[in-house]
């Protein structure tokens, strides 16, 4: 078991402890390596932040917190990592604060400086030469601050924010491609495209379980698996056995929390208290939280 409190704590020339996210590379490779999985949460909201650190804490689960581009605009940075660093002082479980879907190398380097702990430089839009450019300029920041790194390889399709994929342009990484691209850019995590796809699937998803399996075996960093809502548990479960070790959960954390308020303002159309469709709407999230992890194995794996 790793000694957590090492990677998170830091003291400064005057003796005083600064408290550091902990970086998602020690989460991730620790499983790898025992072959669970370590559920990365897409937030916009605190009440989201919240729910998925109490159910973190509860499942005595290593956990991410994502937030994307627009959830930053919308949330703003220092609060983000403020919010991270409060709850870091109350659960005992590791949290992990990634960017998802870093496109911008300015944003990805204001999220480094400001205590983020991991970042994804997304350049799947580009072709080879132009990714692993991209990506082994942020990787190479990065690393030396001890800062996860995920970059993508193939193309996921579906829509992740503003960032829309039409499935016909998805493309699935080639394996030999990923263990090259993997060494050209000194990443810490690789998310491939497999067959999955951000938003809800209108059927059962097309993995391409042979692929992750491939890739696992030529490329030892933890693999990523992108577009995690909605795949069904036995489609789920077996990502993880193949070796993707970070599952991404986005849309279906959005429909719980934005369904439950409507439900309840719908059920109670006179309340004009925040706290008590926010406080609904951040229980039914913490239980789906807690439900992805037991799902991918993490629970009890921090004791
Ligand atoms: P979903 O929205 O499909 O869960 O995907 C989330 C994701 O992969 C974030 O990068």
């Amino acid at each position: 078991m790793i000694d957590y409190t090492a990677l998170t704590n830091e003291t400064n020339k005057e003796g005083v402890i600064i408290m550091n996210i902990v970086s998602s590379t020690p989460l991730l490779e620790e499983a790898r390596q025992k072959g669970y999985g370590v559920v990365a949460i897409n937030c916009d909201t605190l009440e989201m932040i919240q729910a998925v650190i109490e159910a973190a804490d509860e499942c005595e689960a290593p956990v991410i917190v994502q937030t994307t581009a627009s959830a930053i605009k919308y949330l703003g940075m220092n609060y983000i990592v403020s919010a991270i660093k409060t709850a870091m002082g109350q659960v005992k479980v590791p949290v992990a604060l990634h960017l998802d879907h870093g496109q911008d190398h300015q944003l990805i380097l204001e999220c480094i400086r400001a205590g983020y702990s991991s970042v994804m430089i997304d350049a799947s839009m580009y072709e080879f030469d132009e990714n692993v450019r991209r990506t082994k300029a942020v990787a190479q920041v990065a690393r030396a601050m001890n800062i996860n790194v995920e970059a993508e390889l193939g193309k996921v399709g579906g829509v992740e924010d503003d960032i829309v994929v039409d499935e016909a342009d998805s493309v699935l990484a080639d394996p030999d491609e990923c263990a090259k691209f993997v060494e050209l850019t000194d990443i810490t995590s690789l998310a491939p495209a497999i067959g999955t796809a951000h938003g809800i699937y209108k059927a059962e998803p097309n993995i391409d379980f042979a692929r992750i399996e491939q890739i696992a075996s030529k490329v030892k960093v933890p693999l990523v698996l992108h577009g995690g809502s909605g795949i069904p548990e036995h489609q789920l479960k077996k990502c993880v056995a193949l070796g993707m070790s970070k599952i991404n959960v986005g849309t279906e954390i959005k429909h719980t929390y934005a369904n439950t308020m409507k439900q309840y303002i719908g059920e109670n159309p006179k309340v004009d208290d925040a706290r008590k469709y926010l406080s609904e709407a951040r229980t039914a999230l913490k239980n789906l939280v807690k439900e992805k992890m037991e799902l991918v194995g993490s629970v009890g794996r921090v004791r």
